[in-house]
């Protein structure tokens, strides 16, 4: 199950403020429409907003129908910014698009043609990493599920998270295709929904058993011995192992160590942010009032209240039993386990 399609110049996502009761793919044909996108969280999850920028930046370069270099690298420089400007937590859009532009920086002395050439296929070459990198964090993740584990997952790190397959989902499916009887406990996700609308979605479609919980339930499934580990994914990974991800992260991650029930990352090496010590640097997004107030059109809380809403949470290293990448298994000390991957 894929997000996306780059075909014919035009980037197709699927809408994921519509899944799961209608499958719509909206079309972006400019720069600004991907960014709108990624803003507006029809696409989402951190691997796949990041090769959704890319994409955005060979779109919109693509439209440049000037000869002069000098201004087709201006508008390099703006594209890039106005994309980097919609979410600031998930590293991995940070990290593409300065993929993208140090590439087309590597190969300024070609002409604009061959440029954009180079561009498109680095976004292209992105896409198929992704996947690449997830079956590898399937790979090793599945080491560490044993034959009738109910995981408990958090928002959603599947296919629809990535290019396909999915990093904790991922590791999910090759435990599931590995023949080993797993379940999951899907957590609800409010406010965004993203763990009942598309986990467990995802997950049906793919016949991994999947219960849907809503999240104050996450504790007393632990706490009665139905939960034997927690896997989520990461937005962004700092290089003492505390790990950004969906609000509520940390919550579970807490709950979890309380419990004595193992809690895993699963991430792609991308995620990790090797610039900041610790995840007090990391900025999180707070998000529109009104994916509190309401769901889709229907207002549950009173007009006017004062609201909240921040879309990430930070997880402290030493909650996290290990890290899954798509280069190994990271135990603690993260500091140095991290410090390797360099
Ligand atoms: O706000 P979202 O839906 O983009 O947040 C997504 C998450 O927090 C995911 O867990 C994370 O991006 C990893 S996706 C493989």
């Amino acid at each position: 199950m894929r997000p996306l399609y780059f075909e014919n110049g035009v980037l197709k996502l699927i809408d994921q403020t519509k899944l799961p009761t209608e499958t719509h793919w909206h079309q972006c044909h400019t720069y600004q429409q991907v960014a709108e996108a990624i803003r507006d969280m029809i696409v989402r999850g951190a691997p796949a907003i990041g090769v959704t920028a890319a994409y955005g930046i060979a779109i919109g370069m693509n439209a440049f129908s000037e000869t002069n270099k000098d201004l087709f690298f201006n508008e390099l420089q703006h594209i890039a910014k106005v994309i980097k400007n919609t979410r600031p937590t998930a590293v991995n859009l940070f990290w593409a698009v300065d993929r993208v532009v140090n590439r087309a920086v590597e190969n300024s002395d070609k002409s604009i043609d061959e440029i954009k050439k180079i561009i498109l296929q680095e976004a292209q070459r992105m896409d198929r990493e992704d996947v690449e990198s997830n079956r590898k964090i399937g790979e090793f993740g599945n080491q560490l599920i044993h034959p009738k584990d109910t995981i408990l997952t958090h928002c959603n790190a599947g296919s629809l998270a990535t290019c396909d397959y999915g990093t904790a989902l991922g590791v999910i499916r090759a435990a599931h295709e590995a023949g080993k009887e797993v379940q999951v406990f899907a957590d609800e996700t409010r406010p965004y929904l993203q763990g009942a609308r598309l986990t467990a979605y995802e997950l049906k479609e793919d016949g991994i058993p999947v219960t849907l919980i809503c999240d104050n339930m996450a504790g007393h499934f632990m706490r009665i011995g139905e939960v034997n580990c927690c896997i989520t994914g990461a937005d962004r990974i700092a290089a003492n192992g505390d790990t950004a991800n969906k609000i509520g992260t940390y919550t579970l991650a807490v709950l979890a160590k309380e419990n004595n029930i193992p809690f895993y990352i699963a991430a792609p090496v991308s995620t990790i942010d090797f610039q900041i010590q610790s995840g007090n640097e990391i900025v999180i997004e707070e998000r529109n009032s009104r994916e509190v107030t309401h769901i889709r059109e229907h207002q549950l809380a009173p007009e006017g209240v004062k609201v909240r809403n921040p879309a990430f949470d930070v997880t402290p290293a030493r909650y996290i039993t290990a890290i899954i990448t798509d280069r190994g298994i990271l135990y603690p000390p993260f500091v140095e386990s991290i410090k390797k991957l360099k």
